[in-house]
């Protein structure tokens, strides 16, 4: 998929997804621990955010942050992680514009793929266009994104490669 340059720049956005900034580290904080308690992610300090500030796209609408996701680089492979939405925003599209950020993202700095792992997103995962990998079948470093006993699955989908413009635009530093 074409990477919309609109997101190349630091403070740029599409829609409601935009990259994170340092102030966003809070409320990224605060969203993601719910999940957290409940299991679906792993728990993170508010630290870690505001470290990793720059691997997060979020998702806000009415000046409240309604969803995030992380985006690591690993090799050729960009790995979605801590990916969520506020319980009242989710089913409307949100989620599925944070991927389409991503592979844009991904596609922007050349990385063939999305990974992600997910323990109850699986589904999810799917109609995004993923497929389950198997994590023994996969290289080390994949595997390792699942925490022993956690019982989650990998999910990975390629990325195009981007245009011409887009390879321009991945001259610039890194959002
Ligand atoms: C997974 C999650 C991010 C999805 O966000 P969302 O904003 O609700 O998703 P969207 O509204 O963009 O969903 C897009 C499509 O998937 C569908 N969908 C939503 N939840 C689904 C599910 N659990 N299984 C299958 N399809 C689902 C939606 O109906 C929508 O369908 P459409 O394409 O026909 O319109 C959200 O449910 C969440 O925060 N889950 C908990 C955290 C988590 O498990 N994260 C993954 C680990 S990194």
């Amino acid at each position: 998929m074409p990477a919309p340059p609109e997101l190349a720049g630091p403070t740029a956005a599409v829609g409601p997804v935009r990259v994170a900034q340092p102030a966003d580290a809070p409320a990224l904080f605060r969203l993601s621990a719910a999940f957290a308690a409940d299991g679906c992610l792993l728990p993170r300090a508010a630290h870690e955010f505001a470290e990793r500030i720059g691997e997060f796209l979020v998702a806000v609408r009415d000046g409240e942050l309604i969803g995030c996701t992380g985006l690591a680089e690993l090799d050729d492979t960009l790995v979605v992680y801590n990916l969520c939405v506020a319980p009242h925003a989710q089913g409307g599209g949100i989620g599925r514009r944070l991927i389409s950020a991503a592979a844009a993202r991904g596609s922007r700095l050349g990385r063939h793929r999305l990974l992600a792992a997910s323990k109850s997103s699986g589904h999810w995962f799917l109609r995004q266009g993923f497929e389950e990998v198997d994590p023994q079948r996969s290289p080390a470093a994949w595997a390792a994104l699942i925490p022993p006993g956690r019982g989650s699955r990998l999910y990975c989908r390629g990325l195009s490669a981007p245009a011409a413009s887009q390879q321009l635009s991945a001259t610039h530093p890194r959002s």
